[in-house]
Protein backbone atom coordinates (compact mmCIF):
# COMPACT_ATOMS: atom_id res chain seq x y z
CA UNK A 1 0.00 0.00 0.00
CA UNK A 2 1.26 3.68 -0.85
CA UNK A 3 0.60 6.85 0.55
CA UNK A 4 -2.34 8.36 -0.49
CA UNK A 5 -3.56 5.23 -2.58
CA UNK A 6 -7.54 5.46 -2.91
CA UNK A 7 -9.17 2.65 -0.55
CA UNK A 8 -12.73 1.11 -0.62
CA UNK A 9 -15.07 -0.13 2.10
CA UNK A 10 -15.24 -4.02 2.02
CA UNK A 11 -19.40 -3.40 1.36
CA UNK A 12 -18.07 -3.52 -2.23
CA UNK A 13 -18.50 -7.68 -2.16
CA UNK A 14 -22.07 -7.17 -2.99
CA UNK A 15 -22.02 -6.44 -6.95
CA UNK A 16 -25.70 -4.34 -6.42
CA UNK A 17 -24.30 -2.10 -3.15
CA UNK A 18 -22.79 1.04 -3.51
CA UNK A 19 -20.10 2.54 -1.80
CA UNK A 20 -20.65 5.85 -0.16
CA UNK A 21 -18.49 8.11 -2.26
CA UNK A 22 -17.35 11.96 -1.16
CA UNK A 23 -17.23 14.59 -3.58
CA UNK A 24 -13.23 15.84 -3.24
CA UNK A 25 -13.06 18.31 -5.93
CA UNK A 26 -15.22 19.40 -9.07
CA UNK A 27 -13.00 21.05 -12.34
CA UNK A 28 -15.22 23.00 -14.40
CA UNK A 29 -13.76 21.50 -17.82
CA UNK A 30 -15.39 23.48 -20.44
CA UNK A 31 -15.79 26.95 -20.95
CA UNK A 32 -19.80 26.70 -21.46
CA UNK A 33 -19.75 24.32 -18.01
CA UNK A 34 -21.69 21.81 -19.49
CA UNK A 35 -19.00 19.32 -18.55
CA UNK A 36 -17.02 18.91 -15.18
CA UNK A 37 -14.89 16.57 -13.74
CA UNK A 38 -15.81 15.42 -10.29
CA UNK A 39 -12.92 13.85 -7.57
CA UNK A 40 -14.55 11.14 -5.47
CA UNK A 41 -12.73 9.50 -2.35
CA UNK A 42 -14.44 6.79 0.02
CA UNK A 43 -16.77 8.93 2.15
CA UNK A 44 -15.83 6.91 5.62
CA UNK A 45 -12.55 5.61 4.86
CA UNK A 46 -11.77 2.31 2.72
CA UNK A 47 -9.98 -1.12 3.81
CA UNK A 48 -9.62 -2.30 0.08
CA UNK A 49 -7.11 -0.57 -2.52
CA UNK A 50 -9.16 0.39 -5.60
CA UNK A 51 -7.77 -1.04 -8.72
CA UNK A 52 -9.14 -0.99 -12.17
CA UNK A 53 -8.40 -0.87 -15.51
CA UNK A 54 -8.53 2.02 -18.40
CA UNK A 55 -11.60 1.79 -20.30
CA UNK A 56 -13.65 0.38 -17.42
CA UNK A 57 -16.78 2.68 -16.04
CA UNK A 58 -18.22 2.43 -13.01
CA UNK A 59 -22.52 3.10 -12.25
CA UNK A 60 -22.82 6.74 -9.86
CA UNK A 61 -26.21 6.88 -7.95
CA UNK A 62 -27.93 9.56 -6.53
CA UNK A 63 -30.65 8.87 -3.89
CA UNK A 64 -34.01 10.56 -5.54
CA UNK A 65 -32.45 10.51 -9.03
CA UNK A 66 -31.22 6.97 -10.07
CA UNK A 67 -27.86 5.47 -11.32
CA UNK A 68 -26.22 5.68 -14.47
CA UNK A 69 -22.59 4.33 -15.97
CA UNK A 70 -19.45 6.99 -16.26
CA UNK A 71 -16.40 6.20 -18.01
CA UNK A 72 -13.31 6.48 -15.09
CA UNK A 73 -11.30 9.22 -16.38
CA UNK A 74 -8.30 9.48 -13.94
CA UNK A 75 -5.68 6.72 -14.11
CA UNK A 76 -4.78 3.54 -11.89
CA UNK A 77 -1.54 5.47 -11.08
CA UNK A 78 -3.63 8.61 -9.70
CA UNK A 79 -4.30 6.29 -6.50
CA UNK A 80 -5.60 8.99 -4.51
CA UNK A 81 -9.21 9.70 -5.76
CA UNK A 82 -11.07 8.36 -8.77
CA UNK A 83 -12.43 10.68 -11.20
CA UNK A 84 -15.36 10.88 -13.56
CA UNK A 85 -15.94 13.63 -16.18
CA UNK A 86 -19.85 13.94 -16.49
CA UNK A 87 -22.07 16.16 -19.27
CA UNK A 88 -25.30 17.68 -18.09
CA UNK A 89 -27.78 15.66 -20.07
CA UNK A 90 -30.54 14.68 -18.24
CA UNK A 91 -31.41 13.96 -14.11
CA UNK A 92 -28.56 11.91 -12.78
CA UNK A 93 -26.00 14.15 -14.33
CA UNK A 94 -27.98 17.04 -13.74
CA UNK A 95 -28.28 16.42 -10.17
CA UNK A 96 -24.49 15.71 -9.76
CA UNK A 97 -23.46 19.17 -11.40
CA UNK A 98 -25.59 20.55 -8.53
CA UNK A 99 -23.57 19.00 -6.35
CA UNK A 100 -20.56 21.16 -4.04
CA UNK A 101 -17.72 19.39 -2.93
CA UNK A 102 -18.02 17.40 0.60
CA UNK A 103 -21.75 15.70 -0.84
CA UNK A 104 -21.68 11.78 -0.90
CA UNK A 105 -22.89 10.04 -3.64
CA UNK A 106 -22.73 5.92 -4.42
CA UNK A 107 -20.23 4.23 -6.65
CA UNK A 108 -20.67 0.53 -8.21
CA UNK A 109 -17.48 -0.17 -9.43
CA UNK A 110 -15.24 -0.76 -11.60
CA UNK A 111 -17.37 -2.75 -14.33
CA UNK A 112 -16.39 -3.57 -17.89
CA UNK A 113 -13.65 -4.77 -19.32
CA UNK A 114 -11.15 -1.70 -20.16
CA UNK A 115 -8.33 -1.79 -23.07
CA UNK A 116 -6.39 -4.73 -23.30
CA UNK A 117 -2.97 -3.50 -22.07
CA UNK A 118 -0.81 -6.33 -22.18
CA UNK A 119 -1.83 -6.75 -26.70
CA UNK A 120 -1.26 -2.74 -26.80
CA UNK A 121 2.33 -3.50 -25.04
CA UNK A 122 5.14 -3.31 -27.78
CA UNK A 123 3.35 -1.64 -30.43
CA UNK A 124 2.85 2.01 -31.66
CA UNK A 125 -0.27 3.46 -30.38
CA UNK A 126 -2.55 5.96 -31.68
CA UNK A 127 -5.50 7.39 -29.44
CA UNK A 128 -8.02 9.46 -31.72
CA UNK A 129 -10.90 11.51 -29.16
CA UNK A 130 -13.77 13.59 -30.44
CA UNK A 131 -16.17 16.19 -28.64
CA UNK A 132 -16.27 15.01 -25.09
CA UNK A 133 -15.83 11.14 -25.05
CA UNK A 134 -12.00 11.36 -24.39
CA UNK A 135 -12.60 10.06 -20.37
CA UNK A 136 -11.41 6.95 -20.67
CA UNK A 137 -8.66 8.04 -23.45
CA UNK A 138 -7.37 10.47 -20.78
CA UNK A 139 -7.12 7.15 -18.06
CA UNK A 140 -5.11 5.37 -21.18
CA UNK A 141 -3.25 7.97 -21.82
CA UNK A 142 -2.02 8.79 -18.16
CA UNK A 143 -1.65 4.92 -17.78
CA UNK A 144 0.78 4.83 -20.37
CA UNK A 145 3.08 7.64 -19.87
CA UNK A 146 3.71 6.49 -16.18
CA UNK A 147 7.82 6.49 -15.85
CA UNK A 148 7.51 2.59 -14.87
CA UNK A 149 4.79 2.08 -18.19
CA UNK A 150 6.07 4.42 -20.92
CA UNK A 151 8.86 1.85 -22.13
CA UNK A 152 6.28 -0.87 -22.67
CA UNK A 153 5.06 0.54 -25.94
CA UNK A 154 6.54 1.95 -29.07
CA UNK A 155 5.45 5.19 -30.62
CA UNK A 156 2.50 7.12 -28.61
CA UNK A 157 0.17 9.83 -30.64
CA UNK A 158 -2.52 11.60 -29.95
CA UNK A 159 -5.41 13.24 -32.46
CA UNK A 160 -7.91 14.84 -30.47
CA UNK A 161 -10.70 17.37 -31.97
CA UNK A 162 -13.23 19.52 -30.42
CA UNK A 163 -15.73 22.05 -32.42
CA UNK A 164 -13.95 24.69 -30.68
CA UNK A 165 -11.12 25.69 -28.25
CA UNK A 166 -12.96 25.91 -25.20
CA UNK A 167 -14.60 22.69 -25.16
CA UNK A 168 -11.65 20.61 -24.77
CA UNK A 169 -11.39 18.45 -21.81
CA UNK A 170 -8.26 18.04 -19.47
CA UNK A 171 -6.39 21.20 -21.06
CA UNK A 172 -4.02 20.89 -18.01
CA UNK A 173 -3.08 17.55 -19.27
CA UNK A 174 -2.65 18.82 -22.79
CA UNK A 175 -0.18 21.28 -22.00
CA UNK A 176 1.64 18.71 -20.07
CA UNK A 177 1.55 16.13 -23.04
CA UNK A 178 2.17 18.66 -25.85
CA UNK A 179 5.53 19.62 -23.83
CA UNK A 180 7.17 15.60 -23.99
CA UNK A 181 9.02 14.50 -26.44
CA UNK A 182 8.11 10.96 -26.03
CA UNK A 183 4.32 12.16 -27.68
CA UNK A 184 2.65 13.39 -30.61
CA UNK A 185 0.09 15.77 -29.41
CA UNK A 186 -2.05 16.84 -32.54
CA UNK A 187 -5.73 18.98 -31.38
CA UNK A 188 -8.22 20.17 -33.75
CA UNK A 189 -10.97 22.55 -33.99
CA UNK A 190 -13.96 22.22 -36.40
CA UNK A 191 -13.58 25.71 -38.12
CA UNK A 192 -10.75 28.49 -37.25
CA UNK A 193 -11.26 30.91 -34.36
CA UNK A 194 -9.24 34.12 -33.54
CA UNK A 195 -6.55 33.21 -30.95
CA UNK A 196 -6.29 29.08 -32.09
CA UNK A 197 -2.91 28.97 -33.88
CA UNK A 198 -3.13 25.15 -34.01
CA UNK A 199 -4.86 22.71 -36.39
CA UNK A 200 -8.17 23.21 -38.38
CA UNK A 201 -10.60 20.54 -39.53
CA UNK A 202 -12.17 17.58 -38.78
CA UNK A 203 -10.48 14.24 -36.64
CA UNK A 204 -10.54 12.23 -39.88
CA UNK A 205 -9.00 14.75 -41.90
CA UNK A 206 -6.05 15.23 -38.86
CA UNK A 207 -5.71 11.41 -38.64
CA UNK A 208 -4.99 11.70 -42.35
CA UNK A 209 -2.62 14.38 -42.21
CA UNK A 210 -0.81 12.89 -39.10
CA UNK A 211 -0.84 9.97 -41.32
CA UNK A 212 0.80 7.05 -38.29
CA UNK A 213 2.17 4.07 -39.47
CA UNK A 214 -0.08 0.90 -39.37
CA UNK A 215 2.94 -1.18 -38.61
CA UNK A 216 3.09 -2.51 -35.18
CA UNK A 217 0.06 0.07 -34.52
CA UNK A 218 -3.35 -0.02 -32.62
CA UNK A 219 -5.81 3.06 -32.71
CA UNK A 220 -8.00 3.59 -30.01
CA UNK A 221 -11.14 6.02 -30.98
CA UNK A 222 -13.93 7.05 -29.11
CA UNK A 223 -16.07 10.32 -30.08
CA UNK A 224 -19.19 10.46 -31.74
CA UNK A 225 -20.57 7.82 -33.99
CA UNK A 226 -20.00 10.37 -36.98
CA UNK A 227 -16.66 10.95 -36.09
CA UNK A 228 -16.04 7.15 -35.99
CA UNK A 229 -17.21 5.84 -39.33
CA UNK A 230 -15.53 9.05 -40.94
CA UNK A 231 -12.14 8.24 -39.65
CA UNK A 232 -12.66 4.45 -39.71
CA UNK A 233 -11.96 4.39 -43.55
CA UNK A 234 -8.75 6.45 -42.78
CA UNK A 235 -7.22 3.81 -40.46
CA UNK A 236 -8.59 0.69 -43.01
CA UNK A 237 -6.30 3.00 -45.91
CA UNK A 238 -3.21 3.36 -43.81
CA UNK A 239 -3.22 -0.34 -43.18
CA UNK A 240 -5.10 -0.81 -39.39
CA UNK A 241 -6.60 -4.16 -39.44
CA UNK A 242 -10.02 -4.11 -37.78
CA UNK A 243 -8.91 -6.52 -34.93
CA UNK A 244 -6.08 -3.17 -34.21
CA UNK A 245 -8.84 -0.64 -33.91
CA UNK A 246 -10.46 -0.14 -30.81
CA UNK A 247 -13.40 1.53 -29.27
CA UNK A 248 -15.51 2.07 -26.39
CA UNK A 249 -19.29 1.72 -26.90
CA UNK A 250 -22.24 3.46 -24.51
CA UNK A 251 -24.97 1.65 -24.95
CA UNK A 252 -27.58 2.65 -22.43
CA UNK A 253 -27.39 0.38 -19.19
CA UNK A 254 -29.54 -0.03 -16.12
CA UNK A 255 -27.61 -3.10 -13.86
CA UNK A 256 -23.90 -2.77 -15.54
CA UNK A 257 -23.09 -6.44 -14.04
CA UNK A 258 -24.49 -8.85 -17.08
CA UNK A 259 -27.84 -9.26 -15.40
CA UNK A 260 -30.58 -7.14 -16.81
CA UNK A 261 -30.32 -7.51 -20.42
CA UNK A 262 -30.38 -3.93 -20.93
CA UNK A 263 -26.87 -3.41 -22.74
CA UNK A 264 -26.82 -6.44 -25.40
CA UNK A 265 -26.05 -6.76 -28.68
CA UNK A 266 -26.38 -9.85 -30.08
CA UNK A 267 -24.97 -12.28 -27.71
CA UNK A 268 -22.66 -9.64 -26.05
CA UNK A 269 -23.29 -7.85 -22.89
CA UNK A 270 -21.81 -4.33 -23.52
CA UNK A 271 -21.50 -3.93 -19.73
CA UNK A 272 -19.42 -7.26 -19.33
CA UNK A 273 -17.98 -8.31 -22.30
CA UNK A 274 -17.50 -4.22 -22.90
CA UNK A 275 -17.56 -1.30 -23.52
CA UNK A 276 -13.79 -1.67 -24.78
CA UNK A 277 -14.56 -3.99 -28.60
CA UNK A 278 -12.03 -3.99 -31.72
CA UNK A 279 -13.54 -3.81 -34.63
CA UNK A 280 -13.57 -7.57 -36.01
CA UNK A 281 -15.36 -8.07 -32.54
CA UNK A 282 -18.05 -5.82 -33.51
CA UNK A 283 -18.28 -7.03 -36.73
CA UNK A 284 -19.75 -10.28 -35.71
CA UNK A 285 -22.51 -8.24 -34.15
CA UNK A 286 -25.77 -7.31 -35.38
CA UNK A 287 -25.61 -3.53 -36.30
CA UNK A 288 -28.00 -2.29 -33.34
CA UNK A 289 -24.59 -0.63 -31.23
C1 LIG B 1 -19.94 2.62 -20.51
C2 LIG B 1 -20.48 4.02 -20.50
C3 LIG B 1 -19.64 5.06 -20.17
C4 LIG B 1 -20.14 6.37 -20.13
N1 LIG B 1 -19.28 7.36 -19.79
C5 LIG B 1 -19.75 8.62 -19.68
C6 LIG B 1 -18.88 9.66 -19.25
O1 LIG B 1 -17.69 9.44 -18.96
N2 LIG B 1 -19.39 10.91 -19.13
C7 LIG B 1 -20.71 11.18 -19.44
O2 LIG B 1 -21.11 12.34 -19.31
N3 LIG B 1 -21.55 10.22 -19.87
C8 LIG B 1 -21.10 8.94 -20.00
N4 LIG B 1 -21.96 7.95 -20.39
C9 LIG B 1 -23.34 8.29 -20.78
C10 LIG B 1 -24.23 8.44 -19.54
O3 LIG B 1 -24.28 7.24 -18.81
C11 LIG B 1 -25.66 8.79 -19.99
O4 LIG B 1 -25.67 10.04 -20.63
C12 LIG B 1 -26.64 8.78 -18.81
O5 LIG B 1 -27.88 8.32 -19.27
C13 LIG B 1 -26.88 10.09 -18.20
O6 LIG B 1 -27.82 9.91 -17.17
P1 LIG B 1 -28.99 10.95 -16.87
O7 LIG B 1 -29.85 10.37 -15.79
O8 LIG B 1 -28.39 12.30 -16.60
O9 LIG B 1 -29.75 11.02 -18.25
P2 LIG B 1 -31.25 10.49 -18.54
O10 LIG B 1 -32.21 11.34 -17.77
O11 LIG B 1 -31.29 9.01 -18.36
O12 LIG B 1 -31.34 10.75 -20.09
C14 LIG B 1 -31.22 12.02 -20.65
C15 LIG B 1 -31.38 11.94 -22.16
O13 LIG B 1 -30.30 11.20 -22.76
C16 LIG B 1 -30.80 10.07 -23.47
N5 LIG B 1 -29.84 9.00 -23.24
C17 LIG B 1 -29.39 8.58 -22.05
N6 LIG B 1 -28.49 7.58 -22.18
C18 LIG B 1 -28.37 7.36 -23.49
C19 LIG B 1 -27.59 6.47 -24.28
N7 LIG B 1 -26.74 5.59 -23.74
N8 LIG B 1 -27.71 6.53 -25.62
C20 LIG B 1 -28.55 7.38 -26.20
N9 LIG B 1 -29.31 8.28 -25.51
C21 LIG B 1 -29.23 8.26 -24.18
C22 LIG B 1 -32.16 9.84 -22.92
O14 LIG B 1 -33.02 9.24 -23.87
C23 LIG B 1 -32.63 11.25 -22.60
O15 LIG B 1 -33.08 11.89 -23.75
C24 LIG B 1 -21.49 6.63 -20.46
C25 LIG B 1 -22.33 5.58 -20.79
C26 LIG B 1 -21.83 4.29 -20.82
C27 LIG B 1 -22.73 3.17 -21.16
S1 LIG C 1 -26.65 -3.34 -18.17
FE1 LIG C 1 -27.70 -5.04 -17.36
S2 LIG C 1 -26.96 -6.67 -18.57
FE2 LIG C 1 -25.73 -4.99 -19.19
Amino acid sequence: MSAGQLHICRCADNIYVPRSMKILRIIDETDDREIKSFDLVPADGGAEPFRFVPGQFCELSIVGEGEAPFGIASAPAEESFVRFTVKRIGRVTSRLHSLAPDAVIGMRGPLGNGFPLDAFAGRDIVVIGGGFAFTTLRSLLIEMMQDDERERFGKLSVVYGVREPGLFLYREDLAVWEARNDVDVLLTIDAPVPGWDGQVGFVPQAVQDLAPSAENAVAVICGPPIMIRFTLPVLLELGFGREAIYTSLENRMQCGVGKCGRCNVGHKYVCIDGPVFNMAELDELPPEY
